[in-house]
Order: structure tokens, then C-alpha cells, then sequence
């Protein structure tokens, strides 16, 4: 019998669209290989969202993404909405639909694909053979804390954001890092700013505290700055980075160097819930948009995080990462990992060879 899944597809804006329906043609052919009945429950937000009905992340929306069994997100944002208010800013419906929905986790696996060495800005002996992961926090932090933004006795304005943490939210994420940890080469790297914030020390007292419970993983805490240097220093030697929600945004951009271009980092976010939540870690790319040209790998992986963590199918999973692997070591590349000799493919072509290959 096939197996039924409803997915809930939200493209959103600019390139988002796009490598989306290359995702989407890729998982047309996973269904039919593995025996899946998915249903696609298409829904607004962002950009599109505010033009379209008024508000980036319409209720409905939210209603849909609750009930489906997994949601595909492209990306949002764009110039043409920078200057709106803040409740009116593309960003607030990620931001919405992450909080709504409880997912506090965000994995972010960093991966170079054998050939895309010299996509990369850095030089080849230094990335060749990354593989780590970013376990971000998703929810809490200075993301969510309260803001405030007013004038002072003399008139001047001011604003802050408050970087907020309780106990529990720091437990679960790092207790979800360990178990990851637990299950690859048994590494742990806590990032934080504990020489300077109180929020911090508070993250690195919880890791000690649940360190116990995973004797076999090796934990060490590394300041986010020397993080930021180690990354580009010697990447290879992380396995699993575990860290708060601002800090996870920045190392996880930075860390897309290692694999050639942020076209190819898929993420997953993932909850108490069941629902789990797979966008790429780039953005809408307004410069590129609309011209389909855009690097679907990283809306791709992401789908395939969707088969492993939602539909806990390895099986399938692997079989799509495989195939992306070796259509690059085809010799097929998109613009933004082309260096030299190598054929160009556009995006929707980019998905034909990968489906091609499933
Ligand atoms: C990301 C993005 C988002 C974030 C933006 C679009 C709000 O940069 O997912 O990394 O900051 O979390
Ligand atoms: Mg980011």
C-alpha cells in the first residue's frame, strides 16, 4: 500500500519559486519509487503573502502547517519589502512559522561534495573532506527576546533586543546535539560567548550538567569568535557545533564556504512535534531571481532531510543525496559553483539529471 503524506509547499519569494519546482520534480520520482501517495497543500507567505492578502504569514497558512505531516519552505524576502514595517517584513513568516510550530532545532549539515573543491573560496587541502553539523537553536535568544525602541530624556532614540535563555530550551538542544553526537565520531563543540555574557554561562553550565549522561562524547566549548577562526582554520576537525540562535545564524553562512557555495546547505527543523520544517539555508536571491539559474541543491537536500527525519526513510533519503553527489561528479554544476571546464545547467535541468538518477 502507498504510503500517504501530505506535505504543505511554501516557495515563497524570489529564487524560492523556482528551486522549488526543481525539488518538488525530484520528489515526484522518489514517490514513485518508494510507493509514496503524497499530497501537496500549497500555501502562501512572505513577500507574496503581504501582496497577495495583507500579512506575511497568513493564518491560514499556519493552519495547514500545523496539520500537514511535513512543510517544504523555499525562501522569503526581497527588496521591494525592506522598507515595511517590522510585522510586515517577509522574514516575520519564518520567523512565525518557527515559533508557532515549536521548532527549536535546526540541523544544518556541512558537506563538501567530492569536485566542488575548487568552488570554494578557500583553498582545497584545507576542505577536502569536511562533514560536521550546526545544531542551531531556533527559538529563543536574542531572535525572540523584547524589543524595544524609544527616545531617551533627550530626545534621542534608543533600541534593544533582548538575548533571553531558560534552562530548559538550552537542555533540549543540547541534549538533541549529544544524541547526534553520540551517533557520529562522538565529538561535541559548545559555541558561546561566556567570557562576556551571562546567557552564555548559563548554556555552558547545562552542557557540563548533561554531559554525564553521554559519556562517550567528548565535549569541548570554544568561544564563538575563536569558532568563527577555526572554521576557516580547520574545519575538519568538527563533527557536531551546538549553539544559540544568532550565533548558529552566522557560523552556519560562514560554514557554507566549506562545501563551494551556500546553494548547496539543506536544513531541517524539527520540534516535540511531528511536523518538521526543510528549507535551504540561502535566501531569496533577488539578484538571480526569476532567471532560473539558481543552485536547486540546497532545496534538494533539504526534501531529502524531509525522507529521513520525517518519513524515517534512509533509504530514500540516500538514494537522492547519492544522486546529487554524482551528477556533480558528472561534471554538471549550476553558476554558482562553476569554476572553469565544467557544463552549466540551469536549475530545472540541474533537477532532471538529479531525478534521472533516482
Ligand atoms: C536563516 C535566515 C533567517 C534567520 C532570516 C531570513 C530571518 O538568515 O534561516 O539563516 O536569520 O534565521
Ligand atoms: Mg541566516
Amino acid at each position: 500500500m502507498a504510503k500517504n503524506k501530505e506535505i504543505v509547499v511554501i516557495p515563497g519569494d524570489g529564487v524560492g519559486t523556482e528551486v522549488m519546482d526543481a525539488a518538488l520534480f525530484v520528489l515526484r520520482v522518489v514517490q514513485k519509487k518508494y510507493n509514496y501517495h503524497f499530497t501537496f497543500e500549497h500555501a502562501l507567505a512572505g513577500g507574496i503573502a503581504t501582496d497577495t492578502v495583507g500579512v506575511p504569514l497568513p493564518e491560514e497558512t499556519l493552519e495547514k502547517a500545523k496539520k500537514a505531516d511535513a512543510i517544504l519552505f523555499g525562501a522569503v524576502g526581497g527588496p521591494k519589502w525592506d522598507n515595511h514595517p517590522t510585522h510586515l517584513r517577509p522574514e516575520q513568516a519564518l520567523l512565525g512559522l518557527r515559533k508557532e510550530l515549536g521548532l527549536y532545532s535546526n540541523l544544518r549539515p556541512i558537506v563538501l561534495f567530492p569536485g566542488l573543491e575548487e568552488s570554494s573560496s578557500l583553498k582545497a587541502e584545507i576542505i577536502e573532506g569536511v562533514d560536521f553539523v550546526v545544531v542551531r537553536e531556533l527559538t529563543g535568544g536574542i531572535y525572540f527576546g523584547e524589543k524595544q525602541r524609544a527616545k531617551d530624556s533627550n530626545g534621542y532614540e534608543y533600541a534593544s533586543d533582548l538575548l533571553l535563555y531558560h534552562e530548559h530550551e538550552i537542555e533540549r538542544i543540547v541534549r538533541l546535539a549529544f544524541q547526534m553526537a553520540q551517533n557520529r565520531k562522538k565529538q561535541l563543540t559548545s559555541v558561546d560567548k561566556a567570557n562576556v555574557l551571562e546567557s552564555s554561562r548559563l548554556w555552558r553550565t547545562v552542557v557540563d550538567r548533561v554531559k554525564s549522561d553521554y559519556p562517550e562524547v567528548t565535549v569541548e566549548h570554544m568561544l564563538v569568535d575563536n569558532c568563527a577562526m577555526q572554521l576557516v582554520r580547520r574545519p575538519t576537525a568538527f563533527d557536531v557545533i551546538v549553539t544559540e540562535n544568532m550565533f548558529g545564524d552566522i557560523l552556519s553562512d560562514e560554514a557554507a564556504i566549506l562545501t563551494g557555495s551556500i546553494g548547496m546547505l539543506p536544513s531541517a527543523s524539527l520540534g516535540e512535534g511531528l511536523v518538521g520544517f526543510y528549507e535551504p539555508v540561502h535566501g531569496s536571491a533577488p539578484d538571480i531571481a526569476g532567471l532560473g539559474i539558481a543552485n536547486p541543491t540546497a532545496m534538494i537536500l533539504s526534501m531529502a532531510m524531509m525522507l529521513r527525519h520525517s518519513f524515517q526513510d534512509e533509504e530514500a533519503a540516500s538514494d537522492v543525496e547519492k544522486a546529487v553527489e554524482k551528477v556533480l561528479q558528472m561534471g554538471y554544476r549550476t553558476q554558482d559553483t562553476k569554476t572553469e571546464d565544467e557544463k552549466t545547467l540551469t536549475t530545472m535541468e540541474f533537477a532532471e539529471k538529479v531525478a534521472s538518477l533516482i
